[in-house]
């Protein structure tokens, strides 16, 4: 499967800064952006307000059909919409992060959800931000990246971002639901959280937010080279 416009994936764990790498590149780019984590976030939402029970999947695989999620990029950051109005609960605690790691082990849930994620590469380009993204959604983007750092990293980082929102946290439990969630996107039997083989593999431990995304520009940089070089042999290579 080709894209019709040019994307850039961001997998990674939880923690490790994905989330505000990819909105600061959409950003700069002046591309779409698509948080796949979001959209888990918000199915678990949804099957949580109404009592759906969570291990229900063939239930919670038709919401997809009700849903319709936009990034919107305003002054300062992306405004997460759904059917139209601006997500205004809180959709980035632990709590509902575990709920969204347990559905997203669903097949019919993936497989709802693969043609849904594609349609958001549109004109200029995408920034695509998940776990499967180089792997599943996106296997031809035009550059991958696997962002890691150590466990310890991830957990204070997580922890500082959640008091940032000002979600009251239980270090003790915050700890466990980081494992357990871990635990299960890493060895789940669909699309687990596995670099692509030609993705680039970027350790954070010891980054800064805008050491990583100086990085990246740089790999982005070189792979649009790389990308115009072989349209220009290409082309003028064609007898
Ligand atoms: O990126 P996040 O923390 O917002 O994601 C929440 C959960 O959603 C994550 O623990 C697993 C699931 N997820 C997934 O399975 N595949 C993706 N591409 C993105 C998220």
């Amino acid at each position: 499967m080709n894209n019709i416009f040019p994307v850039i994936t961001i997998d990674g764990p939880s923690g490790v800064g994905k989330g505000t790498l990819s909105r600061q590149l959409a950003k700069i780019l002046g591309w779409n952006l698509l948080d796949s984590g979001v959209i888990y976030r918000i199915l678990a939402l949804i099957a949580l307000e109404n009592k759906i029970n969570i291990n229900h999947e063939e239930k919670i695989a038709v919401l997809i059909d009700t849903i319709h999620i936009a990034f919107i990029n305003s002054k300062n950051r992306f405004i997460i919409s759904l059917n139209g109005k601006e997500v205004k609960k809180n959709i980035f605690t632990e709590n509902i992060g575990n709920y969204a790691s347990k559905i997203a082990t669903f097949y019919q849930v993936r497989k709802n959800l693969l043609m849904y994620q594609r349609t958001f590469c549109k004109y200029p380009g995408l920034v695509a931000d998940g776990r499967d993204m180089g792997t599943v959604v996106f296997p031809s983007a035009m550059l991958k990246i696997f962002l890691y750092a150590s466990f310890k990293e991830r957990k204070s980082r997580r922890l500082h971002q959640l008091h940032n929102k000002s979600f009251n946290v239980n270090f003790r439990t915050l700890l466990s639901q980081i494992r357990e969630r871990d635990e299960r996107d890493y060895n789940r039997k669909l699309a687990p959280l596995i670099p692509a083989i030609d993705s680039l593999m970027l350790d954070s431990t010891h980054l800064s937010a805008e050491e990583v995304k100086t990085k990246v520009l740089m790999y982005i940089r070189e792979s649009l080279v790389l990308s115009s070089t072989v349209l220009y042999n290409t082309t003028h290579n064609q007898g």
